[in-house]
């Protein structure tokens, strides 16, 4: 099959990365930009020798695209998704898929009834320690999970926050829980399973004049039994490496960044040292500013998408997955409002914020 060409959605900062992406992974094609505003998106696509369009609809009404890419802000992700998908467009959106589990379920069904596939991007589940825990946990190396955290210790200034109306509106998607937090509960749920039950206290501790929260400490309950917490901050200059710690009756791995810092089980086997030695190079993933990153891990989902085209299967993260990590992010609101424990599924998603 011929390579997919990807129509992008949203010139902002991370839309240069996306094109990057696009232009390094085999399968994938760069169409071109539209954006709100149409100077920016003529702008990329200047730089990145590709087309622009006026209007969403202009692209989606363009033969020459195949796939939508949306990275807009939040609560606009499911509008554009819905309209991508019923142009027969496939549709690959930016975390998290959406502000309501109503409009991420019109989003999946829109992509089935128009036969297209949908993938969020979730750039943190193709770290190469996120597979060496995801085979050890399908070989059963860990034994009964005991315990699973997530500690994002970031740093994002008040010129970030006031750099476009959106971050400054929880009900547009601001906020460290759902916003920079998105990958970290994504990824405790990516490793732990379904969660049952969250309780979270957030706060704002350096950027007072912002309406968000920038901090969130919360305990999380799986249905395996395994309990965890996820500790997010954007508040704690300069910021460092997020980490992932998983103990189980039989071993335990903690992963630091792009690192393997710990990998330790009981049945030592012959390629632990080498997964021990995961990551040793000069990576950046985000904890000091929104732009301290590569997009080697966006390549990888570009990648997985165009595959997930080409040859008719899911990929790395499909929309149902995403919906519950987003279910979780929006019980963590709530129990932050209600000061109690929240139970999932959740069922009533009003007054969340
Ligand atoms: N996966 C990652 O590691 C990662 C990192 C950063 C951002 N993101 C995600 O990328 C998305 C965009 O974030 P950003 O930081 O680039 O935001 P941004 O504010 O810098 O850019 C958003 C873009 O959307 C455009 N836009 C706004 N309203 C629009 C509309 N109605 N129609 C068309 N375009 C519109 C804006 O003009 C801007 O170009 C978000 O979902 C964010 O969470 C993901």
């Amino acid at each position: 099959m011929a390579k997919i060409r990807f129509g992008l959605l949203g010139a902002g900062l991370i839309a240069p990365f996306h094109a990057k992406a696009i232009l390094a992974a085999p399968d994938a094609e760069l169409a071109g930009f539209t954006s709100r505003t149409e100077a920016k998106a003529a702008k990329l696509a200047q730089d990145f020798n590709c087309k622009s369009w006026p209007t969403l609809e202009a692209m989606l009404a363009d033969p020459a695209v195949d796939a939508i890419d949306i990275m807009t802000p939040h609560h606009l992700h499911h509008e554009a998704a819905i309209a991508a998908a019923g142009a027969g467009k496939h549709v690959l959106v930016e975390k998290p898929p959406a502000m309501t589990l109503a409009d991420v379920d019109a989003m999946i069904n829109a992509a089935r009834e128009n036969n297209v596939r949908i993938a969020i991007v979730l750039n943190f589940r193709t770290k190469a320690p996120v597979l060496a825990i995801r085979n050890a946990l399908a070989e059963g190396r860990f034994g009964r999970i005991h315990q699973i955290d997530a500690i994002m210790k970031w740093w994002r200034t008040n010129e970030y926050y006031l750099g476009d109306a959106w971050r400054q509106h929880k009900e547009w998607g601001a906020g460290a829980t759902i916003q920079q937090g998105f990958h970290f509960i994504d990824l405790m749920h990516y490793l732990g399973g379904r969660i049952v039950q969250v309780e979270a206290r957030m706060g704002n501790l350096a950027h007072p004049q912002i309406p968000v929260d920038d901090t969130v400490r919360s305990f999380v309950e799986f249905e395996s039994g395994a309990v965890g917490t996820f500790l997010g901050s954007t508040a704690l200059w300069p910021g460092q490496d997020f980490r992932i710690e998983i103990s189980g009756e039989n071993g335990t791995a903690v992963m630091s960044g792009e690192k393997m810092a710990v990998w330790k089980f009981r049945d030592e086997r012959p390629g632990d040292e080498a997964i021990r030695n995961i990551g040793l190079g000069d990576f950046q993933n985000g904890a000091s500013g929104p732009a301290d990153m590569g997009f080697l891990g966006h390549q990888r989902i570009i990648e997985d998408f165009t595959r997930a085209i080409i040859e008719n299967k899911e990929p790395l993260a499909p929309a149902p997955s995403a919906r519950h990590t987003l279910e979780v992010c929006l019980a963590m609101y709530k129990s932050a409002k209600t000061g109690a424990p929240v139970k999932l599924p959740l069922l009533d998603e009003k007054v969340l914020f």
